[in-house]
């Protein structure tokens, strides 16, 4: 079955564990924390200490922690001591990504390359033994709300043989306009793991909403 990982980047801030429990109780797998620092993308989200008050408030839930960041070496250890279980980051930050993924598994993490609507599928491939899950951006990072682009689907696609070819299986996330038209496109191009912030947290019935992501 596909999973699936609320974006909170849509959720209520000043209600944010209440929301929180609703998606997961709507059948939400796991919470997709977007970290973002003002300057690999052009807006400021949230940091560690959230995740660590959220953390505290829900400590069964699973983090996946997407960190839209020019830095992510500097950072990965407090998002780790914060509660992160599965730390994604950008192949397009600043960082040697290989020292990166080696960072994260050494804090007792999963790793997650990202890349983002510019950058080809291909450039992930010399990283993809040593990855638990590789990230799709479907719209340009920086905000939640924005209309899906389809080129994602070729990308995934991809990488979906890519991962056949040799014998892996790391998880292929999708990220960014994700809804009940293109998740269902997004599962039949390859893609094991949805992210939604604004179709789950927006919807009338959180439930409704995660049914037609998760029969995808
Ligand atoms: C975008 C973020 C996404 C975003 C998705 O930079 O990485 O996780 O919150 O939001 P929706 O599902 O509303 O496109
Ligand atoms: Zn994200």
């Amino acid at each position: 079955m596909t999973q699936l990982s609320a974006s909170i980047l849509a959720a209520d801030f000043a209600r944010l564990a209440e929301d929180c429990r609703r998606v997961l109780a709507a059948g939400a797998d796991m919470l997709h924390f977007d970290v973002m620092d003002g300057h690999f993308v052009p807006n400021i989200s949230f940091g560690a200490p959230v995740l660590k008050s959220l953390h505290a408030a829900l400590p069964d839930a699973f983090y996946d922690v997407h960190l839209m960041i020019s830095h992510p070496l500097q950072y990965a250890g407090d998002f780790a001591k914060a509660g992160a279980d599965l730390i994604t980051f950008h192949l397009e930050s600043e960082d040697d990504p290989g020292e990166v993924i080696d960072a994260i598994h050494a804090l007792g993490c999963k790793a997650g390359l990202s890349i983002k609507p510019g950058t080809p599928a291909g450039a992930v491939l010399s990283y993809l033994s040593r990855l638990d899950l590789v990230l799709v951006m479907s719209v340009e990072p920086g905000f939640g709300g924005q209309k899906f682009m389809p080129m994602a689907l070729d990308k995934l696609a991809f990488l979906r043989e890519a991962c056949a070819e040799r014998g892996l299986a790391p998880y292929l996330e999708v990220d960014g306009g994700v809804d009940a038209v293109t998740g269902p496109q997004c599962v039949s191009a390859g893609a094991d793991l949805l992210v939604a912030g604004s179709f789950l947290f927006g919807a009338p019935s959180a439930d409704e909403a995660a049914r037609a992501l998760k029969q995808a």
